[in-house]
Parts: structure tokens; C-alpha cells; sequence
């Protein structure tokens, strides 16, 4: 059963504002609920043996939301890790963020680094925080990456190949995901490991993430191998 789990699933935790509105409460609180959502989210893919976890928590385009919804989001983070790093270091877990650290508030910039620095050497589940991330600045930049060091001879442009220009992405040390699973309904992408997705299995669930549950999450992954599929009886309640 191990071997059908994805190594690496990847899931854009979309729906959060709606499930806010629909409730009579503010986006914020969506974002809360999605938050909460998001934590047993980690735990399930600890449990089912996925060994990374990719979650895009704030796309660049995200910057252009009302500005006290943008500072929610980016409180998020500084109250998620104080909570919950000693607990991950615990649990072996390793923090891992793809995107724009540089240009986070101080304090956002200074909760990820320290949950990345104190996590480095944990070897169990790598929960990947997409954060300030666009999947085409991604490529953008590790394109001028490629070409500086070119120009500096530090790099012959004749042995550059897949393997190589990977090692100039965020994810540079991480495989490929396997799944992308999209909540929220939407059926696209939304700038997301637009390199690193190319064969990943694409899983779109119309469920806003807040509702998003441990069992949906068994489905979508043990869902990956069709034969699989006759035993997800066992697995979903
Ligand atoms: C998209 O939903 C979701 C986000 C922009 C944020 C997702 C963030 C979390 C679930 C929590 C992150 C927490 C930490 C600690 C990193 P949306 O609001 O765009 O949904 P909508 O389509 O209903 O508007």
C-alpha cells in the first residue's frame, strides 16, 4: 500500500474568503478557518506516509487584496509557528518555504526563517510553504540566475539541462509533486509549480478548503493509482 502514496502532493487551498462570506463573517475569518483546516491537513500527511507537503499559502498576486486582509495573512504565519514549532520539532517535521522571503514584513520574514533554521536537520514530513510565490518569477529569476553565472563562467551554458536549471528553482532540493489538489472548485493553476507540475496529476475538488477534510485528502491520493481506488472503502469514511 506504502508504494502508492505520492511522495510529494501539492494543494492550493483555495476558498477560504468564500467560506467566510458565506457564513456572515469577514474573509479574515475564513482565512482562520482555513488555517485550522490547514493543520490537519499536515497532520493526515504525516499519517498516510505523503513525505512532502507543498501548501500555497500567498500567491504575489495576492498582495493586491484589501490591505487588512493582506495583514491577516501575514500575521498568519508569525502565530502559526510560534504555536506550533515546538511541536514540529517534536514531530520531526522539516519547514521548507518556496518564494520572495526578502520582501515579507519583518515580522513574517523573521517567524519562516527561524521555522526554517531550527527545523533544517529534522528528517520526517517536509510541509513546503508557498508564500509571496509566483511560479513565472520563479522561472524568471532562476533564467537571470542561469545567465549571470554564465556570463561569470561559473556555469557552461552547453551542460545546462532539466537537472541543472532545476537546481536554480525554490524547490531546487525537493522532487517533483505528484499531485496538485486544488480545492474551491476553480479548475486552473494560478501561477503554482508551473515547472515542476508538467506530469503531476492535477485533482480539482469543489469543496471550499476550510471544508476540506483528512478523508477527501485520502481520496485525492489514493486516488493517484486507479487500481487502488476498489480499497478506498477502507480508507474513507
Ligand atoms: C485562497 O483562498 C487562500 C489564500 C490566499 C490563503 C491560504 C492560507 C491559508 C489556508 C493559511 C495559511 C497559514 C499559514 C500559517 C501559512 P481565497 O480567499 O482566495 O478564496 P476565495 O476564492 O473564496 O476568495
Amino acid at each position: 500500500m506504502t508504494s502508492t502514496i505520492p511522495k510529494h502532493v501539492a494543494i492550493i487551498m483555495d476558498g477560504n474568503g468564500r467560506w467566510g462570506k458565506r457564513r456572515g463573517l469577514t474573509r479574515s475569518e475564513g482565512h482562520y478557518a482555513g488555517s485550522q483546516t490547514m493543520e490537519k491537513i499536515i497532520d493526515a500527511s504525516a499519517e498516510l506516509g505523503i513525505e512532502i507537503l507543498t501548501l500555497y499559502a500567498f500567491s504575489t498576486e495576492n498582495w493586491g487584496r484589501p490591505k487588512d486582509e493582506v495583514n491577516y495573512l501575514m500575521s498568519l504565519p508569525i502565530k502559526f509557528f510560534k504555536q506550533k514549532l515546538p511541536e514540529f520539532m517534536k514531530r520531526n517535521i522539516k519547514i521548507y518555504i518556496s518564494g520572495d522571503i526578502e520582501n515579507l514584513p519583518k515580522g513574517t520574514r523573521d517567524a519562516v526563517t527561524k521555522a526554517m533554521e531550527e527545523t533544517k536537520d529534522n528528517t520526517g514530513l517536509i510541509v513546503n510553504f508557498a508564500l509571496n510565490y509566483s511560479s513565472r518569477r520563479e522561472i524568471l529569476q532562476a533564467i537571470c540566475h542561469v545567465i549571470r553565472e554564465a556570463e561569470e563562467k561559473q556555469l557552461d551554458i552547453d551542460c545546462l539541462d532539466e537537472a541543472v536549471f532545476e537546481q536554480y528553482l525554490y524547490t531546487k532540493n525537493l522532487p517533483d509533486p505528484d499531485l496538485v489538489i486544488r480545492t474551491g472548485g476553480e479548475k486552473r493553476v494560478s501561477n503554482f509549480l508551473l515547472w515542476q507540475s508538467s506530469m503531476a496529476e492535477l485533482c480539482f475538488v469543489d469543496v471550499l478548503f476550510p471544508d476540506f477534510t483528512k478523508e477527501m485528502l485520502k481520496k485525492a491520493v489514493f486516488d493517484v493509482n486507479s487500481q487502488e481506488e476498489m480499497k478506498l472503502n477502507e480508507y474513507v469514511g
